[in-house]
């Protein structure tokens, strides 16, 4: 293995993510483990160089104070503990400060000066790293990957191809939940372009059956996710052999379905909903980069511009952005005002800067006028947003000229639909999708 680390045990701590971010900033890797690991987990991981222990008011769970074992300390490897009532360590602080820079500047001299750790964390290293840990865990085996097309899943594919080459299957499983034209532009991008073996399954109707009347979020990402797997086992059975499930998961989603010190924001269906006879073992070489490293990554095994800068996507799709209980009609029309949009912002040189932009159809009505009569139709709502790491984001500030072009368009064009409005929440206190 090529890269020192840092290991931040999970205290509860908030800036924990933020402490990962700054030490892999500074060039070094570093990887949030739960508070209660073993010293001999602990010694199973690669060439760890220091041990961050950060406390705050989180770390009293359910009426109990958590803390590391005490065998942590004093094993050898320098710690830092902050805010952290400990003194066995090598280096302790009272807090953190504010933003991610100054955390940097804090964090140097221990990560550098103590720790002795070398900044050899870069992407070429983390992908050699990675393709030695998937041959280790995969030899001679094939592993099918769920190909959605989003950024996650295709620089998954971009990179088991370098490591695996043809034990590698993808499947793209259409759920009738994609965007106009995306299944299209799977096939020919991954089967023409990067020569990958690629299996499509156009599985809509089963889909759509199965979340008929489904209302709640959390149980519809569940029956979807749940579905995906179960359109996998059987493509695994056809083809026979398949051993590994290879799985889009990044950093975030771990995070955001709640760790032990972390209460749950939503499930990600790629975290949270697989059916419990699950049959494979999992492969997910990039569980531990945020979104953009993600994207540093796709550009270094060689994806092409247009899919590593594609705006994220989410896994149960316009399932979440079809409100309460999915209708034909309403997932239609979310279908054909997302494209509009996603045509407008790119007319408007907008793609490449707002990081993530939708649409959103609730699921009641409104009465409006057409054609001078009464109408009872359902809104549009348009959501573009701006982050980093998708933990938090800001609402960008559209001109009117490109909303009122939209708006037209999406009044004259889309079936069903008679208002058109903009959501201007940050995140928090909203999330970024509705559901
Ligand atoms: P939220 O809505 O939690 O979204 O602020 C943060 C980011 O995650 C995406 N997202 C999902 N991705 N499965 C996914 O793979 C999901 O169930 C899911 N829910 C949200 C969302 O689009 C945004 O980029």
């Amino acid at each position: 293995m090529k890269q020192d680390m840092l290991v931040i045990l999970d205290l509860g701590c908030k800036e924990n993510t933020t402490i990962a971010r700054a030490i892999r900033a500074l060039g070094v890797y570093s990887e949030i483990y739960p508070h209660d690991i073993t010293l001999e987990q602990l010694k199973a991981l690669p060439n760890v160089k220091g041990i961050i222990v950060s406390g705050g008011p989180n770390h009293v769970v359910d009426g109990e104070i958590i803390s590391v074992r005490d065998e942590i300390y004093g094993c050898g490897i320098p710690v830092l503990a902050v805010d952290h009532a400990q003194a066995k360590c090598e280096r302790k602080l009272d807090a953190w400060p504010e933003d991610e820079a100054e955390i940097q500047t804090m964090l140097r001299p221990f990560v550098f000066d103590v720790c002795k750790a070398e900044a050899n964390w870069n992407m070429p290293n983390f992908i050699a790293d990675q393709i030695e840990l998937v041959r280790r865990q995969v030899g001679n085996k094939k592993v099918l990957l769920a190909l959605s097309g989003g950024v996650d899943s295709s620089v998954v594919a971009a990179l088991l191809l370098k490591a695996i080459g043809d034990q590698l299957v993808c499947v793209h499983v259409n759920h009738g939940l994609l965007r106009k034209g995306e299944p299209e532009q799977v096939v020919d991008v991954f089967r023409r372009q990067l020569n990958a073996n690629l299996i499509y399954v156009d599985a809509s109707e089963r889909f759509l059956t199965k979340l008929e009347h489904v209302a709640d979020p959390e149980q519809k990402r569940k029956i979807i996710g749940a579905e995906f797997i179960r359109v996998f086992e059987e493509e695994a059975r056809k083809l026979e052999g398949i051993d590994f499930l290879a799985q889009g998961t990044i950093y975030p989603d771990i995070v955001e379905s709640g760790t032990k010190t972390a209460k749950m924001v939503k499930s990600h269906h790629n975290v949270g909903g697989l059916p419990e006879d699950l049959q494979f073992e999992l492969v997910e070489p990039l569980k531990q980069l945020f979104k953009d490293e993600v994207r540093a990554c796709g550009v270094e095994v060689g994806l092409p511009d247009g899919m590593v800068y594609r705006q994220p996507f989410p896994g149960p799709g316009l399932g979440v952005r079809c409100l309460g209980a999915i209708t034909r009609d309403r997932l239609e029309a979310v279908r054909e005002s997302d494209a509009i949009l996603r045509e407008e912002f790119q007319k408007a040189g907008l793609d490449r800067k707002v990081w993530q932009y939708f649409t959103i159809i609730p699921d009641f009505r409104s009465v409006g006028v057409r054609d001078n009569a009464r109408c009872f139709d359902y809104p549009v709502i348009i959501r573009a947003v701006n982050t980093v790491d998708a933990m938090t984001a800001t609402v960008e500030e559209l001109d009117w000229p490109i909303l009122h072009q939209i708006t037209r368009r999406i009044l004259n064009e889309v079936p069903g639909v008679n208002r058109v409005c903009y959501d201007l929440s940050p995140k928090p206190t909203a999330t970024i999708e509705w559901e």
